[in-house]
């Protein structure tokens, strides 16, 4: 039976035990009551990266083949789906695909309406699945199959992987898997149970052969890093004695910040420009640090700008440095009328819209720009 060389993340030899449980079956392979196979059962953990994982790997075969954990069996796994699907559907459409890995009996991809695909190993399971005609891959999730995918044009808006990641032995390729069928934009669930409850709540009976990993944030992150994917938000989740949700993106792009920038300042140059030569009279709203940045990198000043309003009695009478823009009350707009009102805080736009409604010029909204 293959014992790790060293950690499951970051290969590290130095390994140290929280918990021996001596031998133990393969706790989920319920039989006839014959004499079960028995394996070592040893908790340790990796100082370095601060993975927490057993030292055994029982071939997946053995384990999840013929498979008696039905996900649909809990009303509480069901509730938690659909409450995640609605939220998730809301940037979904018929051109979307959601894939699940591991999809068990569709418990949570019958709630789509968008495009769905399963990939669940177990196939008596994932017959469950079948005839309920989601369509399911009855296959073990790998980088193999993650080509395969992406060779035929399959790619996911949105990865679910809830509950597996503990379970899967080659760590680096599922994950390297899950980035190749992302599209640059897609987004990856990952739901694993969270070590911090199992040591808070001394849950050592959700330790057995079928969970290699007890994931915390730290060692996810290293994870995810080293496939070139980001952790972008995360919530703790009471389900399964307490879990992580993890959301989870390819890296920002930093590279091309400036070229980015850039067009945000010719677009709104142009613009500005255009409606000055036209003997457009524009003001600007909300004498914001951040409205002084703009103007200043765009190079727009008192020779674009008559002046600014900010309903801060602080800032009014003051000027913007390095403008040359005077501060108003928000009264000047009516008493010296302009055509067009840039909204500098652009953050409270819809408010600032909202309180000036009976002006009739156009709001210039500077980013993505916009005339409101
Ligand atoms: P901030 O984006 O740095 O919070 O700055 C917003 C600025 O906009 C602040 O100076 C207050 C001003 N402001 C108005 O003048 N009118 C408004 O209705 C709102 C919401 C903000
Ligand atoms: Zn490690």
């Amino acid at each position: 039976m293959p014992e790790i060389n060293g950690c499951r993340i970051c290969n590290s030899e130095e390994l140290h035990l929280v918990l021996d449980y001596g031998m133990m079956p393969l706790v989920n392979n319920l039989n006839d009551g014959e004499e079960p196979e028995t394996y070592p059962l040893k908790l340790v953990l990796c100082p370095d990266c601060g993975l927490v994982q057993i030292t055994e790997t029982v071939p997946p075969e053995k384990l999840f083949s013929e498979y008696y954990y039905f996900s649909s069996q809990s009303q509480t796994m069901l509730e938690h789906s659909k409450k995640l699907v609605k939220e998730l559907s809301k940037n979904l459409d018929k051109y979307s695909l959601v894939i699940e890995i591991a999809s068990n009996d569709g418990y949570l991809l019958q709630y789509y309406d968008v495009p769905v695909l399963g990939i669940e190993p177990a196939s008596n399971v994932a017959e469950v699945a079948i005839k309920k005609a989601i369509p399911t891959l009855v296959e073990f999730f790998s980088v193999d199959l993650a080509n395969e995918l992406r060779s035929q044009g399959v790619l996911a808006d949105v990865v679910h992987a809830h509950n597996v990641l503990a379970h899967v032995a080659d760590l680096h390729g599922f994950v390297e898997g899950m980035k190749l069928i992302l599209k640059p934009e897609g987004l990856i669930v990952i739901e694993v149970p969270y070590l911090r409850n199992l040591i808070d709540g001394c849950e050592f009976d959700t330790v057995y052969h079928e969970h290699l990993c007890y994931f915390s944030i730290r060692p996810l992150v290293k994870l995810f890093k080293l496939h070139g994917l980001e952790i972008v938000d995360l919530q703790t989740l009471k389900i399964h004695g307490g879990s992580l949700r993890l959301y989870v993106k390819h890296e920002t792009d930093y590279g091309n910040f400036t070229e980015r920038a850039d067009e945000v300042k010719d677009k709104l140059r142009e613009l500005l420009f255009r409606l000055k030569k036209e003997g457009k009279r524009i003001v600007a709203y909300g004498a914001a640090a951040k409205g002084n940045v703009l103007l200043k990198y765009c190079g727009i000043d008192s020779e674009i700008i008559d002046y600014v309003v900010d309903s801060t009695p602080a800032k009014q009478g003051k000027y913007m440095p390095g403008l040359g823009l005077r501060i108003y009350h928000p009264e000047k707009l009516k008493e010296v009328k302009p055509d067009y009102i840039l909204i500098l805080a652009w953050n409270f736009a819809d408010e600032i819209m909202e309180k000036e409604s009976w002006f009739g010029g156009g709001f210039i909204i500077p980013n993505p720009l916009r005339i409101c």
